[in-house]
């Protein structure tokens, strides 16, 4: 559910018309709807029963840091995969002891960092990777906390790119090495092991691959129990599927049931990594219609303002911000970039003009986040919508933020 709806003929988020938005701030703009952010939020949150539990916002996913606050107010923790993230994750207040920080290549940097702060958990993925972490923790003095991310070898579907709980994706160790490399931990100074940790994948539609990920956790954590090698926590990941065409998902609740059906009777806290079934549907992205052509309109968003439909060939639906009765079209929704990869939404059926205003939906997970500045476009701005209220979280960059990092026009070079 989301807070994107008509009202007389005009589409508004929460209590605000989006023309409104796009008449102060211009387009593309991405729009996040609060009430939507704190909703889903809430319905991870409120759904632990038998298992006490943490929800980690999957920072990749949308990390402004005004959103990052809103979700720590709901109660979120934070997964976090760069020094990057974590910086945006402590400006956002959020509390070191509820950050994870995964991925499958940490720098030292990144680990000094971690450390420093204070975290709750290195989810690290190699033995390559716990070595250079001991080492780091040893050289500071100090004592990191890890969890161990085995790769489940499940194909739970999803796009090609966005599976990563197979044997051959390059993430996690399999079960065999998970158990050495927590002898490893539970044998080094430097290291306290504190949990097991997995993730299968992106916009999964069934919970199958989930079940499947977590009988084999209970299993390794069987066999920790007959080594009497405790955990504080089993971290599961995200990926829960959200609906883009209209089709059916499962909601966090029947998730969490899921899990705590398989891990009754333990003791270990259950934390999640959720990030699209969070923000994907509390944000939109507002664009206009610069030209009619053939069978294309022309928007000013392009590939390099929402990139998921390049890439994945991913379908976001789209809906005019006026409704109209006038005769709706097929056509391609294409971007200004000199790429004929760069569409935003194929063969649909709409009614657009030149100069209407168009709402690309369920872009917010994984929208503005990976924008570029691809054909020196600035990136778009981001505003936050509350109630009847909204807020410029994002200013729109402009040409002098596309240089500001350049140098050599001082004719040294
Ligand atoms: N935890 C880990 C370790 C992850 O790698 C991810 C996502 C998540 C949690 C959050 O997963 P979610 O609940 O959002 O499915 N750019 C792609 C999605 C890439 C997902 C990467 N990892 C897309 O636009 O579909």
């Amino acid at each position: 559910m989301d807070h994107f709806n008509y009202k007389d003929g005009e589409l508004f988020a929460e209590g605000v018309a989006l023309k409104d938005i796009a008449k102060k701030y211009g387009t593309p703009t991405y729009v996040y709807s609060k009430a939507t952010l704190e909703r889903h939020a809430k319905a991870y949150i409120d759904s632990f029963e038998s298992m006490s539990g943490l929800v980690c916002f999957s920072v990749k996913a949308l990390s402004n840091i005004s959103i990052l606050k809103t979700l720590r107010i709901s109660g979120c923790g934070f997964d976090i995969v760069s020094g990057g993230e974590l910086h945006r994750a402590i400006l956002a207040g959020a509390d070191p002891k509820k950050i994870i920080f995964s991925g499958v290549g940490k720098s030292k940097d990144e680990m000094v960092a971690g450390i420093k702060h204070n975290i709750l958990s290195f989810n690290i993925e190699s033995e390559a990777e716990l070595d250079r972490l001991t080492s780091v923790a040893t050289e500071m003095n100090k004592v990191a906390p890890v969890a161990i991310r085995f790769n489940p070898n499940v194909d739970a579907g999803a796009h090609e790119f966005t599976k990563t709980g197979r044997k051959s994706d390059k993430f996690g160790v399999s079960t065999k090495t998970a158990k050495e490399l927590i002898k490893k931990c539970t044998e080094s100074k430097s290291i306290n092991l504190v949990g097991l940790t997995c993730h299968i994948g992106s916009q999964i539609m069934e919970l199958k691959g989930f079940e499947d990920a977590a009988k084999q956790a209970l299993e390794l954590m069987i066999a920790l129990d007959e080594l009497e090698i405790n955990l504080d926590f089993i971290d599961m990941g995200g990926g829960l599927g959200v609906s883009y065409v209209g089709e059916e998902t499962f909601q966090p609740s029947e998730l969490i049931r899921c899990y705590e059906t398989i891990f009754a009777g333990r003791n270990e806290k259950l934390i999640l990594e959720p990030g699209r079934s969070i923000s994907a549907n509390a944000g939109i992205m507002l664009t206009k219609v610069e030209y009619e052509k053939d069978g294309f309109r022309i928007t000013d968003a392009a590939m390099n303002d929402l990139l998921r439909p390049a890439l994945y060939n991913a379908h976001h639906d789209v809906w005019p911000l006026v409704e109209s009765n006038k005769q709706t079209t097929e056509v391609n929704l294409v971007g200004p970039i000199c790429e004929t990869g760069d569409f935003l939404a194929k063969n649909i059926n709409i009614s657009a003009s030149q100069d209407d205003l168009l709402a690309v939906k369920t872009v917010g997970a994984y929208g503005f986040v990976m924008s570029s500045n691809y054909n020196s476009r600035p990136r778009a701005a981001e505003v936050l919508v509350d109630n009847k209220k909204f807020y410029l979280i994002r200013k729109r960059e402009d040409h002098s933020s596309l240089t500001a990092f350049e140098e050599g026009l001082d004719d040294q070079i």
